[in-house]
């Protein structure tokens, strides 16, 4: 991701948002710089990442998936991801699957964040997959966005201990602080290339 210019990021989240507003903070403070966050899209009207956007002063736009048709709703997304011309886009807590045109057409521009260790438990609920399997440590991944969900070549990974006491909310708890600092070094490495 070479050339001097300001890149542009969009962020797709569909929660709380808190990887979103860790971007945020990173870009406020310089951490992450020669960037800017030029659109939050969404697909849950009253979901926190629209809080953040208010907070950060970051466009935002909802394009609600519930109740649509697949179509439709997949030929708004990639209507409202061209007009805001996304050097990268950044998954965030995005609940959807995305469609193969759309992905296709921003291969090697979109990336994800998944709380495990992937090639470990990919798809929905990760950390409690971790602890079923009785892993020792688990972690979270960001990786260029594919066609097959959660494969997509790994860009930067980190890694805690499961402690004997986990439980289901303790171990997402830790991981999202690691998350947060995670996505802000893979966004600081592919912005130096
Ligand atoms: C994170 O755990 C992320 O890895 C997963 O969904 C969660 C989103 O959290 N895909 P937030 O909305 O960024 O707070």
């Amino acid at each position: 991701m070479s050339s001097t210019k300001t890149k542009r990021l969009v962020i797709l989240a569909s929660g709380r948002g808190s990887n979103f507003e860790a971007i945020c903070r990173a870009l406020k403070s310089g951490e992450i710089h020669d960037a800017q966050i030029v659109g939050l899209i969404g697909n849950k009207k009253n979901s926190g990442a629209f809080e953040v956007a208010k907070r950060y002063a970051v466009p935002a736009f909802l394009v609600e998936s519930a109740g649509r048709a697949k179509e439709a709703y997949e030929a708004e997304l990639l209507s409202t991801l061209r007009k805001l011309k996304p050097d990268l886009v950044c998954l965030a807590g995005y609940m959807k699957l995305l469609g193969s045109a759309l992905i296709r057409e921003y291969e090697g521009r979109m990336i994800n964040i998944h709380p495990s260790l992937l090639p470990a438990f990919p798809g929905l609920a990760a950390q409690r997959q971790a602890l079923e399997a009785g892993v020792k440590r688990t972690g979270c991944t960001v990786h260029w966005v594919t066609e097959e969900m959660d494969s997509g070549p790994i860009i930067e990974q980190a890694s805690l201990e499961v402690l004997p006491a986990d439980t289901v909310e303790s171990l997402s708890e830790r991981l999202l602080k690691l998350e947060h600092v995670t996505y802000v070094r893979a966004l600081k490495k592919i912005l130096a290339k």
